[in-house]
């Protein structure tokens, strides 16, 4: 069994810590990407609080295309430059919106969605997929957060 939990009273730097910890270890020698994915997806939901989703989308010939999460069903298809997750995609550029109805061209999935922080993770200088968090809390997220998963979408950019 694995026990990879976050114990409630770590700071958010902690926190980071010891999810980028955790996602080296239960990915480490794994090359399957879906199962690395679908690991990752669920650290994401058990180190994170306060998120109603939280998994990847990947680059497939030009577009985003639903991959691993937890959460509520997803749309499956994103074009590139489309909604936060496409503008990521497209840009290369973390995408940090403190209220997601103020975005224009947000795609709502889950109508609780109200703040999103959607990552680029980049191997060999492309964009591969993405990282997205969702909130039901506006301003959920913020440069800390941003600057962990970051960290976390380079330490698996070869996992993935
Ligand atoms: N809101 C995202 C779409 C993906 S869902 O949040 C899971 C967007 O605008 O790209």
């Amino acid at each position: 069994m694995y026990d990879f939990s976050a114990d409630p009273g770590l700071s958010k730097a902690e926190r980071y810590r010891e999810l980028e910890s955790a996602a080296r270890a239960l990915t480490d020698g794994e090359p399957d990407p879906v199962a690395n994915m679908a690991n990752l997806a669920a650290l994401l939901w058990e180190f994170l609080p306060d998120l109603n989703w939280a998994g990847f989308y990947r680059m497939v010939e030009g577009e985003l295309v639903l991959g691993p999460f937890m959460g509520r069903p997803a749309c499956i298809r994103i074009p590139l430059g489309r909604g936060v997750c496409g503008t990521a995609a497209q840009s290369g550029e973390t995408q940090l919106v403190e209220e997601v109805h103020a975005f224009p061209g947000h795609i709502a999935c889950d109508a609780a969605s109200r703040s999103e922080l959607v990552v680029p993770v980049v191997r060999e200088g492309e964009v591969v997929a993405v990282i997205d968090l969702d909130s039901p809390s506006p301003a959920r997220f913020d440069r800390e957060d941003a600057a962990g998963i970051e960290r976390l979408a380079q330490v698996v950019a070869n996992r993935i």
